[in-house]
């Protein structure tokens, strides 16, 4: 009878147990960081203690449950990583995770989160030339590898040719993993790795169905960028005439290796850093990362986390600002040991012409990639082009319109939805370039241009117009500029480093794209290249990634902190009218190094700085220690429970300085001070005299104002103090200090912003 009433009663709760078991315990993946001097000593590696801790998790009073729990949890443990954090990621229950967080060595967990992917000509417009400086100086880039963590490659990419590549480097341990229609024949000289990390995915989401399980690019972005780093040379390449040229990555001889850990599906940071972790042990120079965590301080943004250990071990990493712009606090990657780069426009324009019955013609803007040109037509003008009257307009017309409103985006679909023969848009819009590359013939005018072709139309009883498409127009107008898109300073995670660090051609790049993803749809025809135009801060990063292997290649010595500051204090701040490079977000005003960092990379220059500001990891940590993180919080970031905050400062030897004022003129006015320490790369002794561009309404003051330099490597010191007024009125003040040696050969220059905006860093996810 007892017997009877408890196999009763365990029956009901076991059934209890199995109904709930699915809602009241759902999995998720989380990222458990471990302090590995708990590690007992029977353990022969840390893999090996965290398979036994993730097994040894489900201890639950029911025997049923923990059957099924066990038999499960040799396959949770999703991975267990080497470098980039001490500790493993894997898919835990509620009750699991709290039963974790008892074990010795448990420092914290994050919850696994998706990260955002930020969607020929531009190596000439960089300098860059066969003749002399970074190119021949490194030797093209030649042994150096670039690792990129993005969708994929297109194997078959032109751009991935290896003519003319020599042996890959005896370094290398990566490899070309096998997968779905990809085979390790596909690499070769110039793609030398081709991994790809999909456990969290699966583990999330089992019954995923992934479009490609291998590192084959379903979709795009992975060959663009490392095309764009590293491509070789194609001749002949364009988009559909547009562009034409020959095409090549920014450091044409290094070597390209693609770890594929944005999926289509979803790219968890559980697998990015297992890619980043691979890559470091495989032994990667450059990293370059196209894509960023928003909102996230530094200690739980696992990208900065991640490259913290790159960054350890001599790797530079080059990072996306963001396509948030071009609002203030938008960008991600502020992180201070890594690069943050800013998107710009370049010098060139993709256009066509309008020739009106009257025999005139009027140049404008188009990239529409289907026939060569629109035959004559009948043109009508259709004011804000809204869907009551093009209803009315015969499909053979081309309509005009007109964009005195705010609803540009809606006039560019209502004539494609309208189906008439063209249109043409009369916008001085700033984001052009999301909209030129239509899928129906479309050309798109400048106001004053818009008025000839009105006026033409209202004096004209027929009036007709033909459109060719098809040209490319270079050094049309002041470049380079920042892109409206581009994510702007301060960094949220780190906002006493100043972020974006550089700005590089983000708009309109063309570079390489797989031959079976269609570029464009045109009168619902797919059209497929072998090259893209594609615009973001994720094609600028991978020109930097391709700039710094070129400086690498030259100087094997500097450190990721040298790299960067070569590149910051060379940059130009000019655009090619002599003028301040302009921001196309703020209204053409001058752009602050809020939205372009330190300037315009300019590799040839970077090459030589003559000084240059370096960082040392203990220097990370003291920042770290300035802005109070806990003890765990450092150590999630170092990976070691032995870190020293004696000499903590908020005060990182970084190329650039941002000064925080009050708004509030009850808050007393304080003289804020920075002490830098400057490297002497440059041949023997040499001496520097100060410069200072005034900033209205502030007092800068630097000692002392000259340096003398006895010798190569010597470093000296010096003090700038920013001195603001009682109550700081605008939200944004700018200018600069250059230190210029005196035979007259550098100029090593960093930008300074006084803000009142607030200094407080992130300090939890929100
Ligand atoms: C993907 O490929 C790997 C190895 O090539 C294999 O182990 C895995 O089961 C595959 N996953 C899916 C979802 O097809
Ligand atoms: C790899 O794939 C290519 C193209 O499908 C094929 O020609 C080649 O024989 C394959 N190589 C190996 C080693 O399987
Ligand atoms: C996954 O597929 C299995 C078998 O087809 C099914 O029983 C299960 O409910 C699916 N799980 C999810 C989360 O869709
Ligand atoms: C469409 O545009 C015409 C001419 O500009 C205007 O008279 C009409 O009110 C608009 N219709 C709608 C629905 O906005
Ligand atoms: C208007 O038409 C007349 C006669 O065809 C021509 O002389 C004149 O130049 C035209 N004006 C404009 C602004 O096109
Ligand atoms: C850190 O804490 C100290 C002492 O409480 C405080 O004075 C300082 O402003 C804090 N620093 C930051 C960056 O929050
Ligand atoms: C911490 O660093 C300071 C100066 O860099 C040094 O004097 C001190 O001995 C260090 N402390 C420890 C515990 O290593």
């Amino acid at each position: 009878m007892a017997v009877f009433v408890h196999s009763f009663v365990t029956g009901v709760l076991a059934l209890i147990i199995l109904c709930f078991v699915p809602t009241l315990e759902q999995s998720d993946n989380y990222i458990i960081h471990m302090d590995s001097s708990f590690m007992p000593k029977a353990f022969s590696d840390h893999h090996s203690w965290y398979l036994a801790t993730v097994s040894s998790l489900a201890q639950s009073p029911s025997p049923n449950v923990r059957a099924r729990a066990s038999a499960a949890s040799t396959s949770r443990l999703i991975y267990s990583y080497t470098h980039v954090i001490q500790g493993f990621s894997a898919s835990l229950s509620p009750s699991e995770l709290e039963a974790l967080k008892k074990r010795p060595g448990y420092v914290s967990s994050l919850k696994d989160l998706p990260v955002k992917a930020d969607t020929t000509h531009s190596t000439q417009f960089l300098g860059l030339n066969s003749n002399a400086g970074a190119w021949p100086t490194s030797d093209y880039g030649k042994d150096i590898i670039i690792g990129l963590v993005d969708t994929g490659v297109w194997p078959e990419s032109p751009s991935f040719n290896d003519d003319g590549m020599t042996a890959i480097p005896s370094k290398w341990k990566g490899e070309c993993e096998v997968g779905t229609q990809f085979n390790a024949s596909m690499c070769n000289r110039k793609l030398i790795g081709a991994r790809f990390f999909n456990k969290a995915l699966i583990a999330k989401y089992p019954n995923v169905t992934l479009s490609m399980n291998s590192t084959r690019d379903t979709e795009g972005h992975g060959t663009h960028t490392s095309t764009t780093a590293a491509g070789n040379y194609v001749k002949g390449a364009s988009f559909f005439g547009y562009a034409p040229g020959t095409a090549t990555g920014v450091a044409p001889r290094s070597r390209v290796a693609m770890y594929k850990a944005l999926w289509v599906e979803g790219p968890y940071s559980a697998d990015i850093i297992a890619a980043i972790d691979q890559a470091i042990i495989d032994g990667v120079d450059v990293l370059s990362l196209s894509f960023g965590l928003n909102g996230v301080p530094l200690y739980e943004d696992l990208i900065a986390i991640a490259t913290y250990a790159a960054m350890e071990k001599g790797i530079f990493v080059s990072t996306s600002a963001g396509n948030e712009g071009p609002l203030l606090q938008t960008l991600h990657n502020g992180t201070p040991w890594v690069i943050t780069v800013a998107a710009g426009d370049m010098d060139r324009d993709f256009g066509g012409t309008i020739t009106l019955g009257s025999g005139v013609s009027i140049a404008g803007s188009t990239l529409f990639p289907g026939d060569p040109s629109l035959g004559e037509s009948p043109v009508v003008f259709a004011d804000a082009c809204n869907h009551t009257l093009l209803s009315k307009i015969s499909p053979t017309n081309i309509v005009v319109c007109d964009d005195w409103s705010d609803i540009f985006s809606d006039q560019v679909e209502n004539v494609q939805l309208a189906k008439v023969a063209g249109g043409v848009f009369i916008t001085s819009s700033s984001d052009l370039n999301f909209f030129i590359r239509s899928s129906f013939p479309a050309i798109f005018l400048n106001p004053t241009d818009g008025e000839t072709i009105k006026a033409y139309i209202k004096n004209s009883s027929e009036p007709t117009a033909s459109i060719q498409f098809r040209k490319t127009l270079i050094r049309s107008k002041p470049a380079p500029s920042v892109a409206s898109y581009s994510s702007r300073g301060p960094s949220p995670s780190c906002p006493v480093v100043l972020k974006p660090d550089i700005l590089a051609p983000g708009s309109m790049i063309l570079a390489g794209w797989p031959q079976k993803n269609p570029v464009s749809v045109v009168n619902s025809h797919e059209l497929f290249s072998n090259f893209n135009l594609l615009s973001g801060t994720s094609m600028s990063c991978p020109h930097i990634a391709g700039v710094a292997a070129l400086l690498r290649g030259a100087h094997p010595e500097w450190s990721p902190a040298a790299i960067r500051s070569a590149m910051m204090t060379t940059s130009y701040s000019t655009d090619s009218t002599n003028a301040p490079i302009k921001d196309t977000g703020s209204g053409f005003e001058p752009a602050s190094p809020l939205a372009m960092g330190a300037g315009h990379v300019n590799p040839n220059k970077a090459l030589d700085p003559g000084l240059i500001y370096d960082v040392t990891p203990q220097d990370y940590v003291d920042l770290m220690c300035a802005m109070n993180y806990t003890s765990k919080q450092i150590q999630i970031v170092t990976r070691s429970s032995s870190y020293n905050c004696s000499d903590s400062s908020l005060d990182l030897n970084y190329p650039s300085f941002i000064a925080f004022f009050s708004s509030n003129s009850l808050v007393s006015p304080t003289a804020q001070e920075f002490f830098r320490t400057v490297t002497n790369v440059g041949d023997g002794p040499s001496t520097y005299v100060v410069k200072v561009t005034p900033m209205e309404g502030y007092k800068i003051n630097v000692e002392p104002d000259k340096l003398t330099f006895k010798e190569k490597y010597e470093k000296l010191r010096y003090k700038l103090t920013i001195e603001g007024p009682k109550q700081m009125n605008q939200k944004l003040m700018f200018g600069s200090v250059s230190w210029m040696d005196n035979g007259g050969k550098y100029v090593v220059k960093s930008p300074i912003v006084a803000t009142s905006l607030s200094s407080e860093a992130l300090t939890s996810r929100t």
